[in-house]
């Protein structure tokens, strides 16, 4: 089992797939589960303040992962505060634990799949970058999008995410004690996938 933890823009994402290509092994994006209470809610529009109302947007949680609005800002926004609500987390657990469990190995990446959901994983990468190279792929890829933003502002919203996801009390974003950390800000995506590949490997050869 292989657990791809690290903050926003990290290319954790594109990480955990091309890895679970590789080993062939199933991919869950936990980051998805989040964002879905959050539509949930805000289809509803429930208030993201109160923890009640974000729990019961965890009720029935279907969703399609290539709907479009999953991803969309408010959405993300309201994410990331619902995603610090100990009772949403909780709610989020069978479901994460289950699928990291299952036989033959799976790949999973978020923020606390290291730590909280998998501790046992034979193979945990901490995929970091500074907040300004994050903030250019963020913002490269909204301009792709063909959606008018800034650049300041992308950052401005990287560094508040961040500060979110570290200073929450529930399952704040930290590696692992033995997490193996992969910085990839003077890497193409190619060089990181590489890399990472290489990290799991070895890890894989130490645990057999
Ligand atoms: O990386 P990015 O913030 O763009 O998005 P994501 O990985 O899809 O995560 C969406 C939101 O859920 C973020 O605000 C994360 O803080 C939160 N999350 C979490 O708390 N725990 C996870 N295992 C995965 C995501």
């Amino acid at each position: 089992m292989i657990a791809v933890d690290g903050p926003a823009a990290s290319g954790k994402g594109t990480i955990a797939r091309a890895l679970a290509g590789h080993f062939d092994l199933p991919h869950m994006d936990t980051g998805l589960l989040y964002r879905a209470v959050a539509l949930n809610l805000w289809r509803w529009g429930g208030d993201p303040t109160s923890e009640f109302e974000a729990l019961r947007a965890c009720d029935d949680l279907g969703f399609d992962p290539s709907d479009e609005e999953l991803r969309s800002e408010p959405v993300s926004r309201i994410a990331s505060r619902v995603s610090a609500y100990p009772s949403i987390r909780a709610a989020l657990l069978d479901r994460q634990r289950d699928f990291a469990r299952q036989q033959g190995g799976a790949v999973l990446d978020g923020r606390d799949i290291g730590t909280v959901i998998a501790p046992q994983a034979e193979a945990k990468l901490f995929v970091t970058a500074t907040p300004q190279v994050r903030a250019q792929r963020r913002f490269a890829e909204l301009k792709r999008l063909g959606l008018d933003v800034h650049y300041q502002d992308v950052l401005a919203d990287i560094h508040a995410r961040d500060e979110r996801d570290s200073n929450r009390s529930a399952a704040p974003l930290l590696p692992a004690p033995d997490a193996q950390i992969l910085d990839t800000s003077e890497m193409t995506i190619e060089a990181a996938i590489e890399r990472a590949i290489a990290l799991v490997e070895a890890r894989a050869e130490l645990t057999r």
